[in-house]
């Protein structure tokens, strides 16, 4: 299922393009692969997915500083977004998973999350009430 998603097209996108532009505006704090870096940068392999489970988790993706404030512009943003989310996380993608549009990102980008650390536990833990594989990355409850 997730190969299947991670073959979603989306119209117009250049996937050379957004991982270039990953590179240049994310990658300095992010580090390749999107592992990030513990305690400070959070890991978006294999994760960030999550977010899609919630609208408010989905918008908090696009109000976050590091994405509000980059200086790339809507189309290119939004491109790189849907890079990342189905290149690094597709796994953890809800069914089925709808792109992000530029308008949408174009809305959200100037609405900034003014405390992300807080804003963001609180969304994953409700997410996480209704998804087990969260609730065991986020070790509310034992993987077992
Ligand atoms: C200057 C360092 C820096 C840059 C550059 C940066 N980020 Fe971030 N990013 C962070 C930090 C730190 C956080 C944690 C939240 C916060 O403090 O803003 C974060 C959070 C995020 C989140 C939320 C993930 C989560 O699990 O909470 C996403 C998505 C994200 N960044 C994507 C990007 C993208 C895409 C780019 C490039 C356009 C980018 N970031 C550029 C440092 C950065």
């Amino acid at each position: 299922m997730a190969l299947a998603m991670g073959l979603v097209p989306v119209a117009g996108a250049d996937d050379h393009r957004a991982r270039i532009n990953y590179m240049i505006h994310c990658q300095g704090c992010h580090l390749p692969e999107a592992v990030g870096f513990a305690g400070k940068v959070p890991r978006m392999n294999g994760f960030a997915g999550y977010f899609l489970h919630s609208q408010e988790g989905r918008e908090f993706l696009i109000r976050v500083p590091g994405v509000a404030t980059s200086s790339l512009p809507d189309d290119q943003l939004t491109e790189l977004m849907n890079w990342l989310l189905l290149t690094y996380s597709a796994e953890q993608l809800p069914e089925p998973f709808v792109p992000f549009s530029v308008a949408e990102v174009a809305a959200l980008r100037p609405d900034l999350e003014a405390d992300p650390e807080k804003t963001r536990m609180r969304i994953l833990r409700q997410i996480a009430r209704g998804l087990p594989s969260l609730a065991v990355e986020l070790e509310l409850i034992s993987g077992g």
